[in-house]
């Protein structure tokens, strides 16, 4: 049986086996679902961020052309709650009067057509008792939670050694909220048959939404069905049951047809989550030749007013270095704001930035280079386990990364680098993402025509699982690429992990080896008393896969083909489950791993101008066993340019007054396009992880962590003006 090191995946540009149906418009999207008698549904936004609700006037909608249906918390139906997890739903809508931020839906109207439910949405007049709203991060009467997650660490004794370092550094950094912006508008189309329901949804984890509506509509989860085969894009947004998916659910229970919400790039805003705003304070002690004595990291992100959000900062100071004296510290305080949710690296991309802003920082005051102070600080082991990394090419990041940047060529002093009227400047920030990875399972077919169906319950957010996932059953069950199909996007599926998490690859990889070889193992179960066979009595371990054959390790010869033994033992296919759940750290003497990588970026700057231009990005990734340099190329990219966009452009500007989001949209909202992406170049290093079977590391997120610390500190490095808070604009340029 094909072992870790003997997939031989790597390096393989395989194009995207979706690639073709999404350029030619035949991928179907939420929003391309349409059923006979389908219903439109459109929402009414609060327009306070405080307060309650005290009229609510929807006679002119009521009688509006083509409504079917209004509804609001006075007649909707007292629904259930989702389960109360990081990433399932937010309280179920329309359940009370109460207003908890700017943009919460107050009333829902359902027509024949869209047109119709936004014109007679229009007509609703609400007012408020209005309550003065918390909005600032700052405001001492927000709700202040410590340790929300129990992931706050401490070893040795920061204070302690802060107080008697030799060098000390302290400095406080600020993200502004972002906001996820997929270029798909999530879209729900739900269809109900008794207590059947169908939902076709922007989700990337369509097993708990399934759980979610089951439990809001108090029916079996057998019955909910959610399809997602195709997700116009997610970056985290589409990981939580948003309360539109369940008001597209009620609407089409209400009018007893199906319905379909689209929500609008300015419900996209409010309705989907956002990357909470943080405050960071960074203290650093050292010795004069650089190395970390103690490192104390306190992080204060927003958080809504109901429920929970996910997303520690302070964290990646934990085991970003051997620092011996470390306290990492997250705290959330709650406001009248929209939800905070994941958005790719969710924690990680803020708390690096201020991570590495410092260490860049320190650099300078003790006069070290930025690469050799890291060096000098290499965590060799899992700094906080005490344990040997499963896999940690870091250096090699450091390495490969400023070798293809030209990292020798800056000059340390800044201002001194120079082409004409602009400053020219160099920076870098090492990244150490965190490890995740999700219990997933899959199930493996092989038919008698030799073809296989492998499927499992996820979905594939752009982020090519669904090519890497079929390459890995083809590898695992020695196929040709065209003569295996791999179906996801459907929660009749076998359960599924969520696409989040940079867990994925880990998670349903595991579960499609495990299928694969309880596939094979069947094959051999098959002819284990078959005389005839070449493999009667073969175990699992004496056998290789190749060219639709099982045969013995060493001798291609002997061996048969899936399709023969089927046919002689009078099958039509065989199939196997495989499922996958983390190692244990312990039991297995390694500290999980995930990816590392090193960033190296040029940036321009006008002084008198202000202006900022980045000239080009070197990314070195460790993300262990790469199963697809295209598609993992392709996800560094993409994450880079979200990068980009939270170091030079994105920023919720929130009305310190009314609470409402006044840039939700593209017009104001900025987000990089293609004149603000410079050359890319991003390199693999490293070898297969120890922690999983098939020797993966993801590299969903890690691509837009570590550019806004390398921009900023490439500011720095131009012009001698430190910047620490995002996005760096021309504002806080001149
Ligand atoms: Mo990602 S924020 O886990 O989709």
């Amino acid at each position: 049986m094909t072992t870790v090191e003997q997939i031989g995946l790597v390096g393989e540009g395989v194009d995207r086996v979706d690639g073709p149906l999404k350029v030619t418009g035949a991928a179907d999207y939420p929003n391309d679902f349409s059923y006979p008698d389908l219903a439109h549904a459109a929402l009414v936004r609060s327009t306070v961020a405080a307060g309650r609700i005290t009229r609510l006037d929807i006679s002119a909608a009521q009688t509006s052309p083509g409504v079917l249906a209004v509804i609001t918390h006075r007649n909707a139906p007292v629904l259930g709650r989702a389960p109360d997890t990081f990433l399932s739903a937010p309280p179920t809508p329309l359940q009370d009067d109460r207003i908890h931020y700017h943009g919460q839906y107050v009333a829902m109207v359902v027509a024949g057509t869209a047109e119709e439910a936004t014109a007679a949405a229009r007509l609703i007049e609400a007012d408020y008792e209005k309550t003065e709203p918390i909005l600032d991060i700052h405001d001492p009467r927000a709700e202040l939670i410590t340790d929300p997650w129990g992931l706050d660490a401490s070893r040795g004794d920061a204070e302690a050694a802060l107080a008697s370092a030799e060098v000390r550094f302290e400095a406080t950094y600020t993200t502004a909220g972002n906001a996820n912006s997929p270029m798909g508008l999530f879209t729900t189309v739900a269809a109900w048959d008794g207590d059947a329901l169908t939902v076709h949804d922007s989700t990337q984890w369509p097993g708990s939404l399934r759980t979610a509506l089951a439990r809001v509509f108090a029916v079996p989860e057998s019955g909910v069905r959610v399809l997602a085969p195709f997700v116009g894009g997610g970056f985290g947004a589409g990981l939580r049951t948003w309360p539109h998916v369940i008001l597209a659910a009620l609407a089409a229970r209400t009018v007893g047809r199906p319905v379909k919400l689209v929500l609008t790039r300015p419900e996209m805003f409010t309705g989907i989550g956002h990357r909470t705003e943080t405050v960071q304070r960074l203290r650093i002690g050292a010795t004069r030749d650089g190395r970390l004595v103690a490192l104390d990291h306190e992080s204060t992100t927003t958080l809504q007013m109901e429920g929970n959000n996910l997303e520690p900062c302070a964290t990646v100071s934990e085991s970003a270095y051997a620092c011996p004296n470390v306290s990492t510290r997250d705290r959330q305080v709650r406001l009248n704001i929209t939800w905070c949710n994941s958005m790719r690296a969710p924690g990680d991309a803020q708390g690096n930035f201020a991570l590495e802003s410092a260490m860049d920082e320190l650099s300078y005051t003790l006069g070290i280079d930025p690469i050799e102070l890291r060096l000098r600080n290499y965590a060799d082991v899992h700094p906080q386990l005490g344990l040997p990394w499963s896999s940690n090419a870091l250096r090699e990041c450091y390495e490969v990364g400023a070798d293809l940047f030209g990292w020798s060529r800056r000059r340390p002093e800044p201002g001194s680098m120079r082409d004409g009227d602009w400053l020219i400047g160099y920076g870098m920030a090492g990244v150490s993402f965190f490890w995740y990875q999700a219990p997933c399972t899959a199930s493996a077919t092989l038919r008698k025509d030799g073809t296989a169906l492998v499927r499992s319950a996820v979905t594939d957010i752009g982020t090519g699982t669904w090519t890497v996932m079929t390459q890995l059953s083809a590898e695992l069950l020695g196929l040709d690429l065209e003569r295996v199909t791999f179906e996801l996007g459907d929660s009749d599926l076998p359960p599924g992990a969520q696409a989040g998490g940079s867990g994925l690859t880990a998670g349903l990889g595991n579960a499609v080896h495990a299928a694969c070889r309880n596939l094979v193992q069947a094959f051999l179960d098959t002819v284990r008393d078959d005389p005839t066979s070449p493999l009667a009595g073969c175990a699992l371990d004496e056998v290789g896969v190749d060219g639709g054959r099982i045969h013995r390790t060493g001798s291609p010869e002997r061996g048969e083909s899936y399709t023969d033994i089927l046919a002689a033992h009078g099958l039509a296919e065989l199939t196997a489950d495989g499922a996958s759940t983390p190692n244990d750290p312990q039991e297995l003497g390694l500290a999980p791993a995930g990816p590392f990588g090193a960033r190296f970026v040029e940036v321009r700057v006008d002084p008198e101008l202000g202006l900022l231009r980045l000239a080009r990005v070197v990314s070195a990734i460790d993300a262990g066993r790469i199963l697809n340099e295209k598609t993992a190329t392709s996800q560094i990219i993409g994450g880079t340019v979200g990068g980009i966009g939270m170091a030079m452009f994105e920023e919720i500007v929130t009305d310190p007054g009314s609470g409402r989001i006044t840039n939700a949209t593209f017009g104001d909202y900025l987000i990089p396009v293609n004149a603000d992406v410079p050359d890319m170049q991003v390199v693999f290093v490293g070898r297969p992880d120890r922690f999983n079977p098939i020797g993966v590391k993801g590299v969903g997120e890690i691509g837009l962590v570590g550019i806004g610390a390398a921009i900023a500190n490439a500011v720095h490095h131009a012009t001698g003006r430190r910047i620490r808070s995002l996005p760096i604009t021309i504002d806080r340029l001149l």
